[in-house]
């Protein structure tokens, strides 16, 4: 067992939550996946293109599980197709008591989902954010670090130092986002601090995610050193593969290139796209530097069993190393 205060929150037994994945990729299959093998699987509320879709995953995740399971909604202007608030209602609607906002401050739907007794968490990126999430009302946050896939804020901050920094911020509890791939992750960020660490790259290649089998192929071949930054200059940095399409990016964000010129090419269907066919070639495709701790294409038990023995083992480990 690893109870923290973050199992307690979400009642389930591994502090492992797997993170928001657009594109289409958080389907009923991996949720139910994730929380069937003990941790939290997390629908993403933006992937559906209308709220009968969501309500419909909803009911077809818990056909599969019977454990909890949270609900993101990412709050990207650009990236809204239905709005927000009718998200959370159908979510709520459905019974589901646990959500996740990410993009920018959640206030207006905090209210809606404690009216009804649930749990409400933020994804931030620094501790001034950290602790703007706590005052604002939210039970926890999960604090995205430079290593992350999706949007790392333009800082640089690895998680080593933002992770404690931020639980010095905050009373409540941290999840580390980014920087996780495997056992010896795990440990580290509770070393750090945190109470429970969010992964998205290391389930996106994994037996029940639906990223295209090229890609999750891919995946296992890339180095730490394959992702790069795009989109500071457009104030939404993102990681990203390094492809040669995501050099013309940067190149494109280096000279200046106009908003205009740049978000046709990155746009969402591209990435949807490119998650369906597997093809690259005009694709941003967002992972994390775990991309180069990833080898295989386990089934999701098998990722979660595999971090929770491994990371006995570390800790029986450090109880040998002598002290004083
Ligand atoms: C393919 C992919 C899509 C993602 N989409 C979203 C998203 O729509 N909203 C969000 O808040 N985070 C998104 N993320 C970030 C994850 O939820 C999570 O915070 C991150 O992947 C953790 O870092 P890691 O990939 O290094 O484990 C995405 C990550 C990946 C790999």
């Amino acid at each position: 067992m690893f109870r923290t205060r973050v199992t307690e929150l979400f009642g389930i037994k591994y502090p492992i939550i797997q993170g928001a994945l657009g594109g289409g990729l958080a389907g009923a299959e991996l949720v139910a996946a994730v929380s069937n093998a003990g941790g939290l699987g997390m629908i993403t509320a933006l992937n559906y293109a209308n709220c009968d879709d969501l309500r419909a995953d909803i009911r077809q995740t818990r056909g599969l599980t019977d454990k909890p399971f949270a609900v993101n909604v990412t709050l990207l202007p650009t990236m809204r197709r239905v709005p927000y608030e009718d998200l959370f209602t159908t979510a709520l609607e459905e019974g589901c008591r646990i959500f996740e906002t990410s993009g920018r401050l959640p206030e207006p739907y905090i209210k809606m989902v404690k009216d009804k007794g649930g749990i409400f968490v933020h994804k931030v990126g620094s501790p001034r954010h950290a602790r703007a999430a706590e005052r604002i009302g939210c039970d926890a946050v999960d604090i995205v670090c430079f290593e992350s896939a999706g949007h790392p804020l333009p800082d640089d901050v690895a998680a080593s130092v933002l992770i404690p920094a931020c639980v010095d911020a905050v009373k409540i509890p941290v999840i580390q986002a980014g920087g996780v791939a495997d056992a010896r992750g795990f440990v580290a960020a509770l070393a750090l601090g945190a109470e429970g660490v969010m992964m998205g790259t290391r389930f996106t290649a994994s037996k029940e995610c639906s990223f295209h089998p090229k890609l999750k192929e891919w995946f296992t071949q890339l180095t730490e050193k394959d992702t790069m930054l795009v989109h500071r200059t457009i104030n939404n940095t993102e990681r990203v593969v390094r492809t040669e399409f995501t050099q013309k990016i940067l190149d494109m964000e280096n000279r200046g290139a106009a908003l205009e010129e740049i978000l046709p090419l990155i746009s969402g269907e591209k990435v949807r796209a490119a998650y369906e066919t597997g093809d690259t070639s005009n694709a941003v495709i967002t992972a994390g530097q775990t991309v180069g701790l990833i080898h295989d294409i386990p089934s999701v038990q098998e990722i979660i069993d595999g971090i929770i023995s491994g990371a006995q083992d570390i800790i029986k480990r450090l109880n040998r190393i002598e002290m004083g």
